[in-house]
């Protein structure tokens, strides 16, 4: 599989989401997307599946370096003493004496910035998270932290998807090199029932969701990470990767609306235009 290289890591353009995925039903869907070669899982404290991921690393035998493991701190624990403590936690649970990427998970109106890095920086120097990002920073936040605290982000997570345009923070995350970890790719599995993406899967002998997939993955610096607690999915969106979109696909997919955004929670920050 395709990897981005990011300050210092190797990230595995296609990774599993966890999120709602919970104890053994989490634990039996890692261990399958391990087997079939996923290299790349995204959790997060907030998932209160760290456990069941844990369990599932250990009992797949697969070495440490070729894993990429990403967790994040909640918006509630960004003070210095909060993110250590809920970082060690994600350690434990997760079976781990480091992990690849440490991410702030959404921005909170009353953070500290300077700190929050500071103290990133220190788990990373002490090489307890190979590299530290962020998700759900609007380009304002992200020139602060980028040009003012000149912290060395990794990636901005942010959902993305066919159906949600980005193009204004994807500007300027490229021209920072930065890449972006689209979350929610497949608009929560809405893009499966789309029409226009399944006639051009139909061209390609694929499925609306492989569609809704390549596109994404066809964007330099772009990587995702879809949900899929099926086998069949966890393989289908793997297969994805093959298909090959040409113009008139690409200019149909741009055709579709771009404001169908499903996550924005009463804390989000107010995002980019
Ligand atoms: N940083 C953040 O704030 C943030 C926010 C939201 C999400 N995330 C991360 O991003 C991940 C993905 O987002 P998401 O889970 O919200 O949504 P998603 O990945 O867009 O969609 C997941 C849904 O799509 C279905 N699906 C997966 N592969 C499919 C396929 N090939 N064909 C048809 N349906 C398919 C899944 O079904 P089954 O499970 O039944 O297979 C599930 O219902 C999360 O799990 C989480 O790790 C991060």
């Amino acid at each position: 599989m395709d990897n981005l290289q990011t300050q210092g890591i190797s990230l595995p353009r296609l990774g599993l989401g966890t999120f709602r995925m919970q104890g053994d039903t989490c634990r039996a869907a890692v261990e399958s997307a391990l087997a079939l070669g996923y290299r790349h899982i995204d959790t997060a404290e907030m998932y209160g599946n760290e456990e069941a991921i844990g369990a599932a690393l250990s009992s797949a035998a697969i070495a440490r370096n070729d894993l990429h493991i990403t967790t994040k701190v909640w918006h509630d624990n960004l003070a210095p003493d909060a993110i250590q403590r809920a970082f060690d936690a994600s350690l434990k649970k997760l079976r781990v004496d480091h992990v690849d990427l440490y991410l702030v998970h959404w921005p909170s109106r009353n953070m500290r910035l300077s700190a929050i890095f500071e103290t990133l920086m220190r788990l990373k120097e002490e090489g307890r998270t190979r590299a530290i990002g962020v998700a759900n920073f609007t380009t304002a936040l992200l020139k602060t932290v980028v040009e003012e605290i000149k912290a060395p982000i990794a990636c901005n997570q942010l959902e993305y998807h066919v159906m949600l345009d980005q193009g204004a923070v994807l500007k300027y995350l490229a021209a920072k090199s930065i890449p972006l970890v689209a979350y929610c790719p497949l608009a929560q599995g809405r893009v499966a029932s789309d029409e226009t993406l399944a006639k051009i899967g139909a061209k390609h002998g694929a499925s609306a969701a492989q569609v809704a997939l390549k596109w994404l993955l066809d964007q330099p610096g772009v990587a995702a990470i879809p949900k899929a607690s099926r086998r069949e999915s966890q393989k289908a969106n793997l297969d994805a990767l093959t298909i090959n979109l040409d113009d008139e696909d690409r200019k149909a997919i741009a055709a579709l609306p771009k404001d169908r955004r499903c996550v924005n929670p009463s804390f989000a920050p107010a995002w980019d235009r």
